[in-house]
């Protein structure tokens, strides 16, 4: 299965990936997860992805788009993969969709979650991840057990004000792609509102 999870900033698209990986046994590639490991690590990605990310704003395409098409190559995604994050603008969309052609294999599903801006908010700034192991929490949705909690960490992008600018790109740069796939037949939508088990039982549902 090829597929990508688009959604607004906290609509729980790395939540969802972390079950729909152990469901379907795919490599999950998050471009948000690689541009933070590159940041941490200080290459020159990293350098460079920095102040976009901490201000919310996007990462430029041709860095990401370089990035993404280097990592669908590798031998773990040849029998599938699921994108989180990636494509967000509509010149990463159709460079997906190139490199998608050269290789002569297509998207299966385009799954995209719905959450109003009001509840966004709460959610990423209460949002904390466990170093250690990528999981993630949130204060009060889904409080981490307390063997875990002292090692917490917040994201830098999780202030209210971060928030801000990253739902408007959503709106203005990644919403667009869009029209982009349900022209193709590939969109599926999904009501991200209520508990993240509901939510996974509506994907499980449409997959
Ligand atoms: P990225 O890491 O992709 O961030 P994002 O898209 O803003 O998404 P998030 O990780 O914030 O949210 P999520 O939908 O995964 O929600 P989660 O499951 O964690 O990107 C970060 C930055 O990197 C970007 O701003 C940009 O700068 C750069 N970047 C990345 N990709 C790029 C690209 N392609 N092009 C250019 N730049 C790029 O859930 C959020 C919280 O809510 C958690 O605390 C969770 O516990 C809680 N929660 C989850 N589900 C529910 C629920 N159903 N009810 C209540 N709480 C819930």
């Amino acid at each position: 299965m090829r597929m990508i999870l688009v959604g607004p900033p906290g609509a729980g698209k790395g939540t969802q990936a972390a079950k729909l990986v152990d469901r379907h046994k795919i490599t999950h590639i998050s471009t948000g997860d690689m541009l933070r490991a590159a940041v941490a690590e200080g290459s020159e990605l990293g350098k460079q992805a920095d102040g976009f990310m901490r201000s919310g704003q996007l990462v430029p395409d041709d860095l990401v788009i370089a990035l993404v098409i280097e990592r669908i190559a590798k031998p773990d995604c040849a029998t599938g993969f699921m994108l989180d994050g990636f494509p967000r603008t509509r010149p990463q969309a159709e460079a997906l969709d190139a490199e998608l052609k050269k290789a002569g294999v297509a998207l299966d599903v385009v799954l995209l979650i719905e959450v109003p801006d009001e509840l966004i908010i709460e959610r990423i700034t209460g949002r904390r991840m466990d170093p250690d192991t990528g999981d993630i929490y949130h204060v009060q949705f889904n409080p981490a057990p307390a063997e875990v909690a002292g090692r917490l960490i917040q994201r830098k992008d999780d202030t209210a004000e971060a928030c801000k600018a990253r739902l408007e790109k959503y709106h203005s740069e990644t919403a667009p792609i869009v029209p982009f796939y349900e022209e193709q037949g590939l969109i599926k939508r999904v009501d991200g509102v209520g508990a993240p088990a509901e939510i996974g039982e509506r994907i499980a549902a449409i997959l």
